[in-house]
């Protein structure tokens, strides 16, 4: 195994890393960053260090250095030593006050943790921005589909005024096929979950609840400002019949559950903000009616950039589905 420190070869400063839980995915990043330390280095052009592991149990064994495992994360986060904070725990109270301490010591923060991010991105971004720290939190919207970093970096000189799009696969997957084979909801749900692109409890997200959190967190980054997923006008789909669809086609369109997040322009230079999620009807020409199974897609509207669209596949393990 390579070791965890790979000091100097580049003669750069190391750049110290805490995670923040060790299930299975804190296990993964620790195990990545013990054993690809060499390759990470020459990404990034710097050695990582991993300093510390914060867990809940230190006394189980976890294949890793008992001197890396500490039950203090908070002390963790706070070290001189650490530049990065990895926050893997789920949750969100806990992991709020461990990002903000983090955070507000200057230390850069990478979660993905949605339903922290749908209650909180407001807040941490404007911790981050205020102790010029970095919040990366890509892989909570669209998984690997790059929409963050363009709405927080990319068009941070131009005006967003809409954030719209396809921002949950599993609803896509079933909305798509009930329109392709004209089959029920209840059989298209049934047959999503034998395939694996439905979870055995779907609630989640057939009542529009995952994509809520998502277009709380793209309204927040948006707009620059604070909106939480109880903020966002939720409709799940779980009631759309296979009639629907019919009819949808007899108006040469389909129907998509959207994330829809506005700019409402106000007097005086006072915008408001809407934020919803419900099953809409999408004419079939527009970019979005042709995005089918479990993908996603984002499009962004913005000022100077105009119509900005990003797509790809949605997030989980699922079979591939041709777009
Ligand atoms: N269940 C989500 C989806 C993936 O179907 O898109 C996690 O956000």
């Amino acid at each position: 195994m390579t070791s965890t420190t790979v000091e100097g070869a580049s003669g750069q400063r190391p750049l110290g890393v805490a995670v923040l839980g060790h299930g299975t995915v804190g296990a993964e990043v620790v195990n990545i960053i013990r054993e690809d330390a060499l390759d990470l280095q020459e990404r990034i052009g710097a050695p990582l260090e991993l300093r510390g592991v914060a867990v809940r149990d230190a006394s189980s064994d976890r294949g890793i250095p008992a001197e890396l495992l500490t039950t203090d994360a908070e002390a963790l986060v706070r070290r001189d030593d650490v530049d990065l904070v990895v926050e893997l725990i789920g949750g969100i109270e806990l992991p709020r006050t461990l990002v903000r301490a983090a955070l507000d010591a200057g230390k850069s923060v990478v979660t993905a943790n949605k339903a922290l991010l749908a209650a909180y991105t407001g807040e941490l971004a404007e911790a981050a921005e205020s102790h010029n720290a970095d919040l990366y939190f890509e892989a909570a919207v669209a998984g690997a589909i790059p929409v963050i970093r363009p709405l927080t970096q990319s068009l941070a000189g131009d005006r967003v005024d809409r954030v719209m799009g396809i921002v949950n696969g599993t609803t896509n997957y079933i909305l798509s096929a009930m329109d392709e084979s004209g089959a029920d909801y209840e059989t298209t749900l049934a047959e999503a979950g034998r395939l694996g692109y439905a979870e055995a409890d779907p609630t989640a997200d057939v009542e529009g609840f995952d994509a809520a959190a998502k277009a709380a967190i793209l309204a927040s980054i948006a707009f620059h400002t604070r909106v939480t997923a109880s903020d966002v006008y939720r409709e799940g789909m779980s009631s759309i019949t296979a009639a629907d669809l019919t009819s949808a086609r007899a108006l040469n369109c389909t129907i998509k559950l959207l994330a829809i997040c506005e700019r409402i322009p106000g007097r005086e230079g006072r915008d408001r903000v809407s934020a919803r999620v419900y099953p809409a009807l999408v004419p079939r020409e527009h970019p979005l009616a042709t995005v089918a199974g479990a993908f996603n897609a984002v499009v962004v509207e913005a000022q100077a950039a105009g119509r900005l669209m990003f797509y790809g596949q949605a997030p989980g393990e699922r079979p591939p589905h041709p777009p």
